[in-house]
């Protein structure tokens, strides 16, 4: 694991959109995989801004977003969907149908995990994978739990990430309770990893993933066996890491 220590959030993200970045430029069909969240905001705030400037082209990307909640439409402004077509997809020129994001809508939680696992192997798989971390140390929504899902499966959300995510609804009553989420192998099989951690409230979770035991109970704590893993992580979020060090 590589990680990279930065000062604040707009370092990180500037950090993580030169990742990104560059990849785009070296590789210009490559897949990406996407988050959604706090997280990686800033990060597609300077990729369209690069963009704008006539630095990055993404007419040939591919994109597999991590997961979505389930029984939310692409419309509802809180949907990862409607999330990326927000800071991302309407502002720079990938292809809308090289966009892909689990099917939200789909009731049928089986035929959306295995139509979106066969379609990230239809392309290959993910060449770069981008992550946040949640506070309890889920990656995608592989909440903590006593196994390591293997692949895109239907989750049922923790009270912790419940809590979490409430801010970005009206009220707690409204965050879905389930989503559609890649699996653990799905993201492991990914060739290269970037993970992002900000703010203080994801040091406990950083510290365990990357000093901590390898388990399911910290679902990030598998990135450990990832032989291309790079971390961006501002002060706040190292705070353990330095502190035990
Ligand atoms: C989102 C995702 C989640 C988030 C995590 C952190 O697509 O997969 O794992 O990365 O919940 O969320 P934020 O960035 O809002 O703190």
């Amino acid at each position: 694991m590589k990680i990279i220590q930065v000062k604040d959030y707009e370092e990180m993200s500037k950090k993580a959109a030169a990742v990104l970045a560059a990849k785009v430029v070296s590789d210009p069909e490559c897949v990406l995989g996407l988050a959604t969240g706090s997280t990686p905001e800033g990060a597609y705030r300077f990729l369209v801004e690069w963009y704008e400037k006539g630095l990055l082209d993404f007419s040939g990307i591919t994109t597999m977003n991590l997961d979505e909640y389930k029984g939310i439409s692409k419309e509802n402004e809180q949907s990862y969907y409607y999330f990326m077509k927000k800071h991302l997809f309407s502002k720079v020129n990938i292809k809308e149908n090289q966009t892909c994001i689990p099917d939200g809508e789909e009731e049928d939680g089986e035929k959306v995990c295995r139509e979106y696992e066969e379609l990230i192997q239809s392309v290959h798989g993910v060449d770069l994978q981008l992550l946040g971390i949640g506070r309890n140390g889920h990656i995608g929504f592989n909440e903590p739990c006593g196994e390591f899902m293997k692949r895109c499966h239907c989750v049922t959300l923790t009270e912790s990430t419940i809590e979490a995510n409430k801010r970005f609804f009206e009220s707690e009553d409204q965050v879905p309770r389930q989503a559609y989420t890649m699996g653990i192998g799905t993201i492991m099989s990914a060739d290269r990893i970037l993970l992002l951690a900000s703010g203080e409230e994801k040091a406990e979770a950083l510290y365990q993933a990357v000093c901590g035991p390898i388990t399911p109970n910290v679902p990030a704590s598998i990135l450990q066996l990832h032989d291309q893993v790079t971390i961006i992580a501002d002060e706040a979020a190292m705070s353990k890491m330095n502190y035990q060090s």
